[in-house]
């Protein structure tokens, strides 16, 4: 049997996490969040003095980088070396290059790569920018999740995060390779002035109107 992938993308806190946590916890899927790779091997260049732009220096680190993608309760988990650099991925100064990381070619095709093997394992909800333009451009369950850049920024200064959204957007907006854009086959959601349960009611609705079937939502 093949198994499924939901792909949820939009930009800087538009609550992809959370509406993937909240499907795969309802459908019974493995959530996997892209970014925290993304974040993962910015964290290690920065820890070894790589600088972010500079391509080359950034493709020999890589080469030499071990990246473990797993799971663990259900949902992704990211080591580099062996090492799981927990909270550090969110820190500000990951925040503030890992654009520029995600720009280079040779880091998306070594993740893009891991992302796909996801698939082996089971029936997924992936999020992150390209997922249903590049990892799984043939899967019909798409959905781009979108808010205001005010309720985004507002969201981000909750959690604590000295994060600017609005030049992360830019940035992964404008890039050559895997640009964040809305894929003509994905159903669009904003959620500006919805809470995240009632976001997660109107992508259970939108998955069941591009046919995903399950228990669960058979009973809706
Ligand atoms: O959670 P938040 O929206 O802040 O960001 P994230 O999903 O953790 O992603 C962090 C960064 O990784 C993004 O700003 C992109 O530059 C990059 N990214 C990407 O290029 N492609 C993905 N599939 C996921 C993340």
């Amino acid at each position: 049997m093949t198994h499924r992938a939901i792909a949820i993308d939009g930009p800087a806190a538009s609550g992809k996490s959370t509406l993937a946590r909240k499907l795969a916890g309802r459908l019974g899927l493995i959530m996997v969040n892209t970014g925290e790779m993304y974040r993962a091997i910015t964290w290690e260049l920065l820890r070894c003095g790589v600088d972010p732009g500079d391509r080359a220096a950034v493709v020999e680190a890589l080469a030499g980088m071990d990246l473990g993608c797993g799971v663990r309760a259900g949902r992704s988990t990211v080591t580099v070396d062996g090492v799981d650099p927990g909270p550090e991925l969110r820190s500000d100064e990951v925040n503030a290059r890992v654009s520029e990381v995600a720009a280079t070619p040779e880091v998306r095709e070594r993740l893009v790569a891991l992302q796909r093997d996801y698939l082996k394992l089971g029936d997924v909800v992936m999020e992150g920018r390209d997922i249903g333009t590049v990892v799984f451009p043939d899967t019909p369950f798409k959905i781009y999740i979108d808010a205001s850049e005010r309720v985004r920024s507002a969201r981000r200064e909750a959690d604590g995060e000295s994060d600017s959204v609005g030049r992360r957007d830019q940035a992964d907006s404008s890039r050559r390779t895997a640009p964040l854009r809305v894929a003509t086959d994905a159903a669009f959601l904003d959620n500006s002035d919805l809470d995240a349960e009632e976001t997660l009611d109107a992508a259970l609705r939108l998955l069941a109107e591009k046919g995903w079937k399950s228990t669960d939502l058979m009973e809706r």
